[in-house]
């Protein structure tokens, strides 16, 4: 334990969900009128907490599983969230191209996939500034749904405390929604050809994914010939699917944070995965003193920029008992970078003895511009990263544990590539991101197919575990 860590640690003992607002603090809003926050608040201290300590601690084992290459996390969803793009229909894609990914990766892997969305409360954004000039006028960032309006007024732009408690209710609908999907029969392994999405059936892409569903009918077909059938497998018929955000917007997040009456800790009831982003994870900030009470599995995002000193200390202070599947360090490197600067950093944490689940967000560090000034993401370079993360593991020794994508179940154009062979001058037809480019449903099912190919040919994961 280093010296920084004891004196950390004493200075910190008093964790209270509130303990952060007096540590200084990147990325809040400034709202007008602070009575009216704290009502809010109030009022949602008093609502019912959208997951269970025990979902979380069930995932947090699946994570620790993750970690010794014994299962594989599959974590995606969009950049952003919008309280306009809250329909079922929206909601049902994005999980059918997730559930679609994750029997490719588990067919093709054959190891089990942690579902996690990156959704039923993804809302609240950092930005690189305050503000926001266009034409000479200049008006505060948009920050997200869950803080203030995209419009570019600036009525819009005033945060706006009512709007976290939409986002409540909007995550609790979400949530609802995906809950009833994953355990209600939709999530049946015999409904795997039917989740081919109308506008992909005609594509490359659901042929593959089609003849694929043919063998997994014939598996199982074979199986309940054995007497394996759902009845006596229940496995087969539902799965578990796990929500995460950014744990961004504190207030929001604090009045979501309850004492689990098993356990006798703090978690964040508001996903059952909170992360902890690339602008917000400075060591004695508020964000690492709120999530270090919370008893969640966290996201760690770490760049080009993260220090081997930073992490070492962000490892202390958030998982200093080295729990197995409290931490997920999001490696975020961008495809030229990732070879060069992973390796130092796995080495060191691996140097530690510490227990860490890695995971690959090949998105956030390929993200450019068009000449049109249109941001896009290239579907080469996003698994050109995924690649070389797979390599770098294959180099160092440990397991890749997962990956984490910018996706959608609608038929976007935003990100370039693909089977679909999206080009720069394609981007105009459907652009419909709040946020950063995601992969569409068809690249993203194309994503699964080549991770699968990858992840089959170097036999990185063990079934079980390490052995
Ligand atoms: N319950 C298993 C799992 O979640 C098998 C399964 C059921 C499954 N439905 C699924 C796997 C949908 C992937 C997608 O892994
Ligand atoms: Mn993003």
């Amino acid at each position: 334990m280093s010296a920084t860590h004891m004196k950390n640690s004493s200075a910190r003992q008093n964790w209270t969900p509130g303990s952060w607002r007096s540590f200084p603090i990147r990325q809040v809003p400034t709202y007008p009128d602070p009575a009216a926050v704290e009502a809010v608040e109030e009022r949602l201290r008093r609502y019912p907490p959208l997951v269970f300590a025990g979902e979380a601690r069930r995932l947090k084992s699946h994570l620790a599983q993750a970690a010794r290459g014994g299962a594989f996390v599959l974590q995606g969803g969009a950049c952003a969230e919008s309280f306009s793009e809250f329909t079922a229909d929206i909601v049902r894609d994005t999980f059918r191209v997730l559930l679609q990914m994750a029997v490719v990766l588990t067919f093709g892997a054959k190891v089990p996939v942690i579902k996690l969305g990156r959704m039923a409360g993804q809302y609240a954004k950092p930005r690189s500034s305050d503000t926001e000039t266009r034409d000479g006028v200049t008006l505060p960032s948009y920050r997200g749904d869950n803080i203030n309006g995209a419009a570019f007024t600036a009525e819009s732009r005033v945060p706006d405390p009512l709007r976290m408690e939409t986002g409540y209710f909007q995550s609790a609908g979400t949530m609802n929604l995906l809950r009833a999907f994953a355990g209600g029969g939709y999530a049946n392994l015999h409904e795997v050809h039917r989740w081919n999405l109308g506008f992909v059936e005609r594509s490359a892409m659901a042929q593959r994914y089609g003849l694929l569903a043919e063998r997994i009918g014939e598996t199982l077909d074979f199986m309940a010939a054995c007497g394996l059938t759902t009845a006596s497998t229940p496995q087969l018929d539902e799965t578990e699917f796990y929500t995460s955000h950014e744990a961004l917007l504190l207030g929001y997040e604090q009045a979501m944070t309850r004492i689990d009456s098993t356990s006798g800790e703090w978690y964040d009831c508001s996903a059952h995965f909170v992360w902890i982003g690339d602008r917000t994870r400075q060591p004695d900030g508020a964000h690492v003193e709120f999530l270090r009470g919370v008893r969640n599995p966290i996201g760690i995002k770490v760049g080009p920029t993260t220090t081997i000193e930073d992490l070492e200390r962000l490892l202390d202070i958030l998982n200093p008992t080295d729990e197995a599947g409290r931490i997920s360090l999001i490696s975020r490197m961008g495809a030229t970078k990732v070879r060069d600067h992973l390796p130092q950093l796995l080495r060191k944490v691996q140097g530690t003895g510490r227990t860490v689940t890695w995971l690959c967000d090949p998105m956030h560090g390929n993200t450019s511009s068009t000449t049109n000034g249109v941001k896009t993401r290239s579907f080469d370079a996003i698994l050109a990263e995924v690649k070389g993360f797979f390599d770098v593991f294959e180099a160092e020794g440990g397991f890749p544990g997962g990956v984490h994508f910018e996706m959608t179940g609608q038929n976007v154009t935003e990100c370039i590539g693909g089977a679909q062979c999206l080009t720069e001058d394609d981007l105009g037809e459907r652009y419909e991101t709040f946020c950063d480019p995601r992969l569409n449903a068809e690249q993203s099912l194309e994503m699964a197919f080549r991770l699968a190919e990858e992840l089959k040919t170097r036999k990185h994961h063990v079934p079980g575990g390490e052995k």
